[in-house]
C-alpha cells in the first residue's frame, strides 16, 4: 500500500477505482488530470476448497480493501465533497453472479481455471470456435465455460442467479445499487456481438443462457447512478456523488481523446501483460493468437495479445523469500531490491530462461511458476529472466498484431502498469523491441482513463476530442514521462537472445485434433491427483505442484494445450 499526495485539490477532483488482478487502487486526480493521491492494496484470489484451478473473487473482503483505498485518498483532500465524480475500472474476465435481491452469489477472478472440463467440451464440439469467431474472446478468460461450470456443479446457486456482471460493473453496483455493464469490460466475457457492442443473442442461444441474465449495456463514462447512503457510510464519499461506468483497464489506459493512433502499441505491464492496439473494425485474428474486444470509444475495437501472469511471476519471486529479498517480502520494497540485483546481471540472465504459459483462443492457459524447479541461479538472474520473458513475449505479439493490421513498425510504444514503476524493465523492453519505450508520468493509466471519462460523463469536463482535453487524458497521458532508448549493445544482444527464445518457446498448437481430446478425457477434466494419459501430440499436458502468487492453496491440476478448429 502506498499513498502519494501532490497537494490537496480544493477545486474538486475525480476519483477512479481500479480492481486489477493483483490488487485494487483508488486514485484521485484534479479535473485537469494531475494526480492528487493514490492508495493501493494487494490482494489474491484463493482457490475454493477442493476445487482445483479455482480463483474465487472474495467480494466482501475485496470490497473492504477498495473502501479502505477510498478512505485513504479522501484524507488527501480538504473534504470528501471535493470528489465530483467516480469512475470504475477492472481486470477483464472476472465474473459476479447475483440473486434476485442483488446479493452476490458467486464470483471469480480472471484467471479462474476450474471449468477445464467445460472448456474441453466446448473446444471439442466446435462451440469454442464459434464463440471466438463471434465474440473474439479466449477460452481461458471467457464466461461460457465458467457459467457452464456453475450450472453443472452448483445447481442451487445457478437456479438462484438472476443477473451477472464483470468486476468493474460490480464496483458501480456496490456504490450505487445500479447494475449495468459497460461495452469494453462486458466484451471480455467473450459473449458480445463485437460489431454491435452488445450482448450477443446468438452466443446466449449457443450457451443455453437466458437473456434476462445479462444487464443493460452502457458506454464508458455514462453516469450509471449515484453513491448510495450505504456506500457513503462504507467509503466516506458523499451520498449522491455521480458514479460512471468505467470499463476494462487496458481500454481505459488507451482512452485517448482523438481515438485510434495508427502504429501506437500500448503494453500494459500488470499482473498479466497485455499488448494492445486500437483498430477501426471488430475483426478477429483468424488463428486465434490475439483477442478482440470493444474499446471504450464507440467505433473502435482493441486487438491484443496477453502474456499470462508475466507480471505475477515477478511478484511470485518477490514473495518466495529468496535470499536477500526475504526482509522485504510482501512489500513493494521487494521489487526495488530485485531490480537492483537484476540490473547487475547481463542480458540473457546467464542462461536462465523464465517460462510463460502459452496462451491463445484455444488454450486452457493458467498460472505456472516461471521456473519448473528452483533454479540454482540467484534472485537477480531469476528477476532478469522474468523481465526478459515478458519483453520477448511482447515482441512476439507485436509481430502478430502488425501482421494482422498491416503495420510493420511501431513508432510509439508505451509501457504502463506496475512494470512501468521499474527503471530496468522499460529498458529491457526497449532493447528487445529495438525502439524507444515511453513510460507515462502516471503509470496508473487505467485509473486516469476512468477518471477522465467519469469527468466527461458527469459534465465536469468537456466532451472528448476538444483542444482543452485535460493533460492526463489517454493519448496525452504519456506526457513527457520517461523514455527508454535501446542501447546498441543491448539491442544486438537481445536480437540474438530473442531468436533463440522464439525458437524454443512453447507455443499453443494450431492443429485441430478434437477427437484426441475426447479420447484423452473421456469423462471430462481430470481431477486433482489423477494422472491423465498423454498419448497425442496435439495435446500437451503437464502437472504443476508448486505455489503461486494468485492461488493460495495450490493443488496439482492438468493443463491442456489444444488447437484451433479446422473451420477457422
Ligand atoms: N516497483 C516495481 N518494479 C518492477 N515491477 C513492479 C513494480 N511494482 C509492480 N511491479 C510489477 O507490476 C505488477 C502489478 O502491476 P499492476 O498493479 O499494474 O497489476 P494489476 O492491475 O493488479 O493486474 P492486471 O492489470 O494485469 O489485472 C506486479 O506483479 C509486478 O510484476
Ligand atoms: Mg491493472
Amino acid at each position: 500500500m502506498t499513498a502519494r499526495s501532490a497537494g490537496a485539490a480544493a477545486d474538486g477532483c475525480l476519483l477512479a477505482l481500479d480492481a486489477g488482478t493483483g490488487g485494487c487502487r483508488a486514485a484521485l486526480f484534479t479535473a485537469g488530470g494531475r494526480p492528487v493521491a493514490l492508495a493501493r492494496r494487494e490482494w489474491s484470489h484463493p482457490a475454493d476448497a477442493g476445487i482445483p484451478g479455482s480463483q474465487s473473487f472474495e467480494v466482501a473482503g475485496n470490497w473492504e480493501l477498495i473502501c479502505a483505498c477510498i478512505r485513504e485518498v479522501l484524507a488527501a483532500v480538504p473534504g470528501p465533497a471535493a470528489v465530483q465524480a467516480v469512475g470504475c475500472s477492472s481486470m477483464g474476465g472476472g465474473l459476479v453472479l447475483y440473486d434476485r435481491a442483488g446479493r452476490e452469489l458467486w464470483a471469480c477472478a480472471n484467471g479462474d481455471t476450474r471449468a477445464g472440463r467445460e472448456a474441453v467440451a466446448m473446444l471439442a464440439s466446435g462451440t469454442a470456435a464459434e464463440l471466438y469467431r463471434r465474440g473474439g474472446g479466449w477460452i481461458a478468460l471467457s464466461a461460457p465455460p465458467r457459467l457452464a461450470w456453475v450450472r453443472r456443479h452448483e445447481p442451487d446457486r445457478w437456479a438462484a442467479a438472476t443477473r451477472l456482471s464483470m468486476i468493474a460493473d460490480w464496483i458501480v453496483f456496490r456504490l450505487t445499487g445500479t447494475l449495468v455493464t459497460e461495452a469494453s469490460i462486458g466484451s471480455t466475457s467473450g459473449m458480445f456481438d463485437l460489431g454491435r457492442r452488445a450482448w450477443s443473442p446468438e452466443i446466449m442461444t449457443l450457451c443455453g443462457l437466458e437473456p434476462a441474465l445479462f444487464p443493460e449495456v452502457v458506454e464508458a463514462g455514462t453516469v450509471a447512478g449515484r453513491v448510495s447512503a450505504a456506500a457513503s457510510r462504507q467509503t466516506g464519499l458523499p451520498p449522491g456523488t455521480p458514479v460512471a461506468a468505467g470499463g476494462l483497464d487496458t481500454a481505459l489506459g488507451l482512452a485517448g481523446p482523438r481515438g485510434a493512433v495508427p502504429g501506437k502499441l500500448t503494453v500494459t505491464g500488470g499482473s498479466f501483460w497485455k499488448q494492445t492496439v486500437a483498430a477501426n473494425s471488430a475483426a478477429v485474428e483468424p488463428a486465434g493468437r490475439l483477442r478482440t474486444i470493444c474499446h471504450v470509444q464507440p467505433g473502435q475495437w482493441l486487438v491484443e495479445g496477453i502474456s499470462f501472469y508475466a507480471g505475477s511471476a515477478l511478484r511470485w519471486l518477490r514473495d518466495q523469500g529468496v535470499q536477500g529479498v526475504r526482509a522485504a517480502a510482501g512489500r513493494p520494497a521487494g521489487y526495488a531490491w530485485l531490480e537492483q540485483l537484476a540490473a547487475a546481471v547481463p542480458p540473457g540472465a546467464r542462461g536462465l530462461t523464465a517460462r510463460l504459459a502459452p496462451a491463445d483462443a484455444w488454450t486452457w492457459a493458467h498460472w505456472q511458476p516461471p521456473f519448473s524447479s528452483r533454479p540454482a541461479a540467484g534472485a537477480g538472474e531469476q528477476a532478469r529472466a522474468i523481465q526478459e520473458a515478458a519483453a520477448y513475449s511482447t515482441r512476439l505479439t507485436a509481430g502478430l498484431i502488425g501482421e494482422m493490421l498491416g503495420l510493420s513498425a511501431w513508432p510509439t510504444v508505451i509501457l504502463t502498469g506496475g512494470a512501468a514503476r521499474s527503471t530496468l524493465w522499460p529498458q529491457i523492453l526497449a532493447d528487445v523491441l529495438g525502439g524507444p519505450v515511453s513510460v507515462p508520468d502516471h503509470v496508473e493509466s487505467a485509473a486516469l482513463g476512468a477518471a477522465v471519462l467519469a469527468g466527461r460523463g458527469a459534465g465536469i469536463l468537456p466532451p472528448g476530442g476538444a483542444a482543452g482535453d485535460p493533460p492526463g487524458a489517454g493519448g496525452e497521458s504519456v506526457g513527457p514521462g520517461r523514455v527508454a532508448h535501446p542501447s546498441p549493445a543491448g539491442q544486438r544482444a537481445y536480437d540474438l537472445l530473442y531468436e533463440r527464445w522464439a525458437a524454443a518457446a512453447p507455443r499453443p498448437s494450431n492443429r485441430a485434433d478434437h477427437a484426441a481430446i475426447e479420447r484423452l478425457y473421456p469423462s471430462g477434466m481430470t481431477r486433482s491427483g489423477t494422472s491423465p494419459k498423454v498419448n497425442r501430440p496435439a495435446c500437451s499436458c503437464s502437472w504443476l505442484t508448486s505455489g503461486g502468487p494468485v492461488l493460495s492453496t495450490w493443488q496439482p491440476y492438468v493443463t491442456i494445450t489444444t488447437s484451433a478448429p479446422s473451420q477457422m
